[in-house]
């Protein structure tokens, strides 16, 4: 069931069950962080493989420290400027915190989400939320609840209908390695922000290759944000010739005159050239297309700026990953 009635999906989580919220990035599949029963249903119903930890969501910053401690203060500075909103920190966990939902890492993840719903929901019950993305795992994360009601509608008794996420795409995760400050997911806070901040920060993020149990945050799985159908990211008008023969829907940016080729479909991110129109539009476009009769996907990246950086990190992710 779908609706808006904060009463309802805080006895669902009262209870002990999963249910899905809203967020400013995407929907989270959400249960009591501090019941660690109700966080193994999460990762049943998400299909998702148990070494992957959740985020913690909570409502105010003084939750932090029921939950964290040893907070190095320049992850604190970030925490108190950005929350509420995309960004997630990671800090030692404190013991009330189930070692399922770190799966047994020291750390834990722990954000405010800015979302009025989910907010007052946080404030009506007296736990945090562990909650990943709403998708089933390795698909498309959801930026609304048809979305979520399509995917895992089945699974949940509740779905907390926010509306459309704001941002769209996930929070940047970050925490520190000998000092240094490290991006573990590029996200909804730009690195451009985060070193605004803090000064200078290394990224440790995504492309790379590594082995499932040695990554530091699993968001860097190769396989994550991958629609079924093939995409491929590169220079259209090049790519269009190679895939004359196919059904073609196109990723673009910015003005375009794809217009005159009448056999591709157009998915524009954002005509205007805006970033976070892009960034909130990413993850229906690719559920939308991959919900079309196109066979093929092909993306042309956005300025690697800003959430560029964010934007051109999933779709070269979902490129690698999709079926070519
Ligand atoms: O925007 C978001 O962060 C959304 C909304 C629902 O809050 N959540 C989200 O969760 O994207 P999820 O589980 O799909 O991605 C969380 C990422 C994963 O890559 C996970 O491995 C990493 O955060 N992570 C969580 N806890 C961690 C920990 N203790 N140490 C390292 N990485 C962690
Ligand atoms: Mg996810």
């Amino acid at each position: 069931m779908k609706g808006t009635d904060i009463h309802t999906a805080a006895e669902w989580l009262k209870k002990g069950e999963v249910i899905a919220i809203p967020t400013e990035t995407v929907y989270g599949l959400a249960a009591n962080a501090l019941n660690a029963t109700a966080v193994a249903k999460i990762f049943e119903i998400k299909n998702r493989p148990q070494f992957n930890p959740l985020i913690v969501h909570i409502k105010q910053a003084n939750a932090l420290f029921d939950i964290a401690k040893n907070i190095d203060e320049r992850l604190l500075k970030l925490f108190y400027t950005f929350s509420p909103g995309p960004l997630t920190i990671l800090a030692d966990k404190k013991p009330i915190i189930p070692d399922i939902v770190t799966a047994g890492r020291p750390r834990v993840a722990v954000r405010i989400p800015n979302h009025s719903l989910t907010l007052q929901l946080l404030h009506s019950i007296d736990f945090p939320l562990a909650a990943p993305s709403a998708n089933p795992f390795q698909y498309i994360s959801p930026t609304s609840a048809e979305q979520v009601a399509e995917q895992l509608g089945n699974k949940v008794p509740y779905i907390l209908d926010g509306g459309k996420c704001a941002v769209g795409i996930e929070s940047t995760i970050v925490g520190t390695e000998n000092d240094e400050i490290i991006v573990y997911r590029l996200g909804g806070i730009s690195i451009e922000e985060v070193e605004a901040v803090v000064g200078k920060v290394k990224l440790k993020n995504t492309m790379k290759e590594s082995s499932e149990h040695s990554i530091d945050s699993p968001g860097q799985l190769k396989k994550h944000y991958a629609p079924k159908k093939p995409l491929i990211v590169g220079d259209i008008k090049n790519l269009l010739q190679e895939y004359s023969d196919k059904k073609v829907a196109v990723i673009s940016f910015g003005k375009t005159d794809f217009a005159r080729y009448p056999q591709i479909k157009e998915y524009n991110l954002s005509p205007q050239a805006s970033l976070q129109e892009a960034a909130s539009r990413l993850f229906e476009t690719l559920y939308a297309i991959d919900q079309s009769d196109a066979e093929v996907i092909l993306a042309q990246l956005v300025p690697d700026t800003d959430l560029g950086q964010a934007i051109n990190d999933r779709l070269q992710r979902a490129a690698k990953e999709s079926k070519q």
